[in-house]
């Protein structure tokens, strides 16, 4: 057990592990980024191509540059460059190779260049390192090291980490042990792979950014073939649907023929379950789809379907938790968190039950109403946003419970809850969050729809609303809004208006339009443009009215109303046509799940404005598609 030595919030080894071994998350910030990191150790020989392969199955993460190292024969070889991921020699890295680690890069620490990129090696050349992360000491390290003798060859934080786990290397000889004591000394959160050419080893760690194992075995063998090690479970669902996860504070070690895990505390071993991933791997791919983000509005044909078919005990067991918790708050972050504000709508009408919405990263300034029983909804796409779980650990802190609506199985947010509920949305790899968004609302619906005693209800008018997507998703439905958006691409502005649940609607269309597509996009309460907005709307200009059949159609329609005396160019979305509109863009009714089916077609019109504008997208600037940072 390390001691408390130096208390230096965020120092994994000496100043954060607390009695149980265990890093005190709450004392550290979390720093690490989106990239991705591959590695492979096993029977097969390809390793580097597979590595290329895996790499270019996390780019959905955003990178500016790449890296790959594979022992091949008995050499180290290495590639590495800024831009897309490039072709690599396949004779080169395939036939004789057996051991690898690559990188997709975000840089923190120096410029974007080919030297900075990923791997980076140690004096001697046998140990390459790929890192999500940052080491917030690195410099304090690197003047140390180079004291020792070490020469650094990049501007990055990373490149102490092959150095220093040389030098410990020295120290006792065993690479998995030098790693660790390595990993005593790194502040920050990040996720590590060592690769060393002379124990043929890889060796992971984790303190912020999720790696997850992927175990191969040989069709009648126990025993395992090969590993992976990888940022997230599509870089080698080609090879393995069954996956081991590593979690903060944890390190794994593989010779390519067995595994080990352990506590970077305490060096304890620990013992670590595998689980069966079900999705389909061509949930993973974008099939004929350009982009990920079509592809993933095209799977709501089926998603929501899916995202309804909960265990109807485990629904009604959620409903009466609500029902006796002393306040339910529910949090999280962009898109999900607007499915949170959906969610208040949801209990307020159908089942007359107040719950608190708060995005996550201002969920810290309500602890005050927070008490043992207490109960906090998390909905997260990725399960691993920094600002959900800082809501958790606020909400722990008051002994209060964690329930987590998640995507990602085996993600940090479903392994912190204390109860989880999953969309089963598949894979969502593009940045802008469209399935996971109406499997989150499916799944609130159906618990507002159980607190009210009616689940069956919701379940019918739910499933019902899944076939109408399914019908409303034809080929004419998705042309008709890319005629649209060739029409309003070239507008610099556009306002959505929405009343109810249209109104968090109005808002997450905003949000969608403005991430791939670069358009100002706003979302407003229809009945708040005459507080201020409307002072905006100009001839012409473009505005977007959600709308259903329910007790919020005629304020509504009386705000589209006022916007088209000012000139504005009225774009209705909803079961039926009015006057007032100049567009339509027709949308089955669906009562109580509207706002499901409405905020659709607007995902399709985003994903054309983008394309319109000629933007990747997939790839939108500046963003990541799960926020691992405060
Ligand atoms: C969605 O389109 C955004 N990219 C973003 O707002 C996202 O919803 C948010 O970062 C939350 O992510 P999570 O669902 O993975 O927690
Ligand atoms: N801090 C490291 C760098 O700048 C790693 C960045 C990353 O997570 O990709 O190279």
């Amino acid at each position: 057990m390390a001691e408390d030595v130096t208390g230096t919030p965020g120092r994994l080894g000496s100043g954060a592990c607390d009695v149980k071994g265990v890093p005190r998350l709450h004392h550290l910030h979390y720093h690490a980024r989106m990239c991705g990191i591959f590695g492979y150790a096993g029977k097969r020989t390809d390793a580097g191509v597979i590595a290329i392969e895996g790499l270019k199955n996390l780019e959905y993460r955003g990178y500016d540059s790449w890296g790959i190292a594979s022992k091949c024969g008995g050499e180290l070889l290495i590639e590495k460059n800024i831009g897309a991921i490039g072709e690599i020699k396949s004779e080169d890295f395939s036939g004789r190779c057996s051991l690898s680690v690559a990188h997709t890069r975000w840089a923190t620490h120096g410029g974007v260049t080919q030297r900075n990129a990923h791997p980076h090696l140690s004096e001697d050349g046998s140990i390459a390192v790929v890192h999500n992360g940052i080491v917030e000491n690195y410099l304090e390290l690197r003047r140390d090291l180079k004291a020792k003798g070490h020469t650094f060859l990049s501007e990055t934080d990373t490149e102490v980490i092959p150095h220093l786990i040389e030098e410990e290397l020295k120290k006792s000889g065993d690479f998995a042990e030098a790693v660790r004591s390595a990993c005593m000394n790194f502040d920050g959160r990040y996720a590590i792979l060592a690769l060393h050419t002379k124990s043929n080893m890889l060796v992971a760690a984790r303190t912020g950014s999720p790696l997850i194992i992927g175990v191969e075995r040989n069709a009648g063998h126990a025993a395992a073939s090969g590993y992976f090690i990888a940022s997230d479970i599509p870089a080698f669902i080609k090879h393995t649907r069954v996956v081991q996860y590593l979690d903060d504070g944890e390190m794994a070690a593989t010779n390519g023929r067995s595994i080990s895990f352990m506590d970077i505390c305490t060096g304890e071993s620990r013992a670590k379950r595998e689980i069966k991933i079900t999705y389909r791997l061509e949930q993973a791919q974008k099939g004929d789809y350009e982009h990920f983000m079509l592809k993933e509005i095209m799977d709501q044909k089926e998603s929501v379907a899916r995202a309804v078919n909960q265990d109807e005990g485990e629904i009604r067991t959620i409903a009466e938790a609500i029902r006796r918790a002393k306040g339910t708050f529910l949090v999280g972050c962009g898109t999900a968190a607007k499915a949170c504000m959906a969610a208040e709508y949801f209990f307020s009408v159908i089942a007359e039950h107040h719950v608190n919405f708060a995005p996550a990263s201002e969920f810290k300034m309500f602890h005050h109403f927070l008490k043992p029983d207490s109960l906090l909804i998390v909905v997260s796409q990725s399960g691993e946003t920094a600002d959900v779980l800082e809501a958790m650990r606020v909400a722990r802190d008051k002994g209060a419970k964690v329930l987590a609506i998640v995507n990602v199985e085996g993600s940090t947010i479903d392994r912190d809850a204390d109860y989880t509920l999953l969309i089963n949305a598949g894979p969502e790899r593009a940045v802008a969050s469209t399935k996971a968004l109406t499997g989150q609302l499916a799944v609130l619906l159906l618990i507002a729809y159980a607190l009210s005693e009616r689940l069956k209800d919701g379940k019918t008018l739910l499933l019902e609303s899944a076939s109408a997507i399914n019908d409303m998703l034809n080929p004419r439905f998705v042309e008709r809004l890319e005629e649209l958006a060739e029409k309003i691409h070239e507008n610099d502005d556009l306002y959505i208006i929405g009343k109810s649940w249209n109104y968090p609607m109005a808002l997450e269309s905003a949000i969608k339009i403005q991430e791939v597509s670069y358009v100002h996009a706003e979302g407003f309460a229809g009945g708040e443009l005459k507080h201020g907005p409307i002072a905006l709307i100009e001839k012409g200009s473009p505005c977007i009215v959600l709308t259903g059949a329910d007790e919020a159609l005629q304020d509504i329609l009386s705000n589209a109303q006022e916007l088209k005396a000012r000139g504005a160019m009225i774009i209705g979305v909803g079961p039926q046509k009015f006057e007032v509109f100049d567009e339509w863009i027709k949308v089955p009714e669906a009562g109580t799940a509207q706002a499901i089916l409405n905020i659709i077609p607007i995902q399709a019109l985003a994903y054309f404005l983008a394309v319109k504008r000629g933007k990747n997208p997939d790839m939108p600037r500046n963003l990541a598609k799960s926020v691992t940072v405060k």
